[in-house]
């Protein structure tokens, strides 16, 4: 008998790395900061989109092209979707690949975040800047799990890939990357503090 496992799903995950990171780390979780504070229209958005928390995507979802900060973010991610990229065979030989959107989110105690893909993009991904204890993980669906009409539920010993979500554990100074069509959700916790992560996409376009 012969298996096969086939049209895999990568999400890829390292620390973002580089030269003081921590301190990185830091300088991104001040700016971050006090743009929440300055972003009365954010914090409006925010009140009535994402209930609880704050995020930037309505108001700054451009950071890399505004702040130095961010463009140090960009430059150190540059390396990691260059690897995804690659590991997923895709042909980027006479193309770039470029982020078009990096925007800051803040989720304390029971913010959640539905279910969503990110549309127009390429691939996809979070920075974990901080990550109290107890902080929700990325919660990814089986993209086929539309498709799987009629089938039985799968045995509760099962290994995790086989089920219809699987979750990503979520760490300060970690990078998760996927493709821009794998829906996924971020469930709220009972975390104390704040969760804080920078999430971002990049899209392709010839030389
Ligand atoms: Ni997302």
């Amino acid at each position: 008998m012969a298996l096969r496992s086939l049209f895999p799903t990568l999400i890829y995950r390292a620390p973002l790395g580089g030269l003081g990171a921590a301190r990185f780390n830091q300088r991104l979780l001040d700016e971050v900061e006090a743009l929440r504070l300055h972003d009365t229209k954010g914090q409006g958005w925010s009140d009535r989109h994402y209930v609880g928390g704050y995020t930037s995507y309505a108001t700054h979802s451009k950071l890399h092209r505004t702040s130095a900060t961010f463009r140090e973010l960009e430059r150190r991610l540059a390396p990691h979707v260059r690897r995804f990229a690659a590991r997923l065979h895709y042909d980027l030989r006479g193309r770039t690949v470029e982020m078009t959107d990096c925007w800051v989110n803040f989720m304390p105690a029971q913010v959640a975040h539905g279910m969503h893909l990110h549309p127009l993009s390429f691939l996809s991904g979070t920075y974990y800047a901080q990550t109290p204890r107890g902080s929700a993980g990325l919660k990814f669906e089986d993209p086929r799990l539309s498709s799987l009409m009629a089938a039985p539920p799968r045995r509760s010993d099962a290994p995790a890939p086989f089920g219809p979500f699987v979750t990503m554990p979520v760490r300060a100074g970690m990078v998760i990357l996927f493709e821009s069509w794998l829906r996924h959700e971020v469930p709220a916790s009972r975390v104390r503090g704040e969760r804080v992560s920078v999430s971002f996409n990049y899209a392709w376009s010839p030389k």
